[in-house]
């Protein structure tokens, strides 16, 4: 099952996380396993340092799995030392040739610029960046374009200089930090949102509330975290480097009742990375 982007283009509703999978043959495992469990979607990204190890797992598991390039969605990001215009056309260009692709389809620009660290350039730094995603799509080396950690202020500030508006928002999301108000404003843009670490790094799948609703429902608190960010309409994005778990945070076809919907959605803050956009340091 998919969901529909701004300009269009069909997003699978799951993606495959590969932050912090190792850039040897468990990445290449990993996401051979997660084609083979019935993933389309693979969430890559340049400072995950792995993307010549996901490439390859991409490559074996198409030919593997007899799929096509078209069958799948790969996404990546330009990461916070390449902003600009030129340094992210380069950086797209290695990210391209690590993959070992020919497009991508979608490309997010990892963090903002913020006031903080560029007082008075941030605003034209993060348009900068901007126009060369808007020149990708142009050209057709990337089928849609989008932003990761941006807040209302940074997106509004793009707005004012963009042409093209982003159709995603990867933002950290899970039980217990769900940042509702960028959420709904995103919602409000029409903007996709795409939840990192769903599984609040494995810290949620503790929490007591977790384990006595999936108890009850008869699924893993894994399971509850992907199906509660897909019934509130955002894009989980698990990762695992473990086949079982793969396969379980895939399967998903179950509904969580509104009572406790409500439940997960009212817990108090936890799991949480800490990491603010506003204050981050690299
Ligand atoms: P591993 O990769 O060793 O299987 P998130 O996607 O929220 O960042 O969480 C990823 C973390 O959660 C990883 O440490 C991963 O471990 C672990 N994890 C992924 N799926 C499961 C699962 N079904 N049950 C328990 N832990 C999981």
């Amino acid at each position: 099952m998919n969901y529909t982007l701004s300009n269009g283009v069909s997003i699978p509703r799951i993606g495959f996380g590969t932050w912090q999978t190792p850039d040897d043959q468990t990445a290449v495992d990993a996401v051979k396993t997660a084609f083979a469990c019935g993933y389309r979607h693979i969430d890559a990204a340049a400072v995950y340092a792995n993307e010549k190890s996901v490439g390859r797992g991409i490559a074996v598991g198409l030919s593997e799995l007899g799929l096509k390039r078209e069958d799948i969605f790969v996404t990546s990001k330009v990461w916070n030392t390449e902003r600009g215009y030129e340094r992210t056309l380069a950086a797209f260009d290695k990210t391209l040739s690590d993959l070992g692709l020919e497009y991508l389809d979608l490309y997010l620009i990892h963090w903002p610029a913020v006031k903080k660290q560029f007082p008075d350039s941030w605003e034209d730094l993060n348009a900068s960046t901007w126009r060369a995603l808007e020149k990708l799509l142009a050209e057709g080396k990337v089928r849609s374009i989008g932003v990761s950690n941006f807040y209302e202020h940074h997106l509004q500030s793009l707005f004012a200089r963009c042409k093209v508006k982003p159709m995603v928002n990867q933002i950290e999301y899970h039980p217990g930090f769900r940042q509702q108000s960028v959420v709904d404003f995103c919602r409000s843009e029409g903007i996709l949102i795409e939840a990192w670490s769903p599984l609040g790094r494995g810290s949620v799948l503790t929490n007591p509330v977790m384990v006595d609703i999936a108890a009850r429902l008869k699924v893993s608190v894994a399971q509850l975290c992907v199906a509660w960010c897909l019934q509130n309409r955002t894009l989980p994005l698990p990762k695992s480097v473990t086949p079982s778990r793969i396969a379980a945070n895939i399967q998903v076809d179950f509904e969580i009742p509104q009572a406790q919907m409500q439940a997960i959605d009212n817990l108090p803050e936890c799991g949480s990375s800490g990491l603010n956009a506003d204050e981050i340091d690299f």
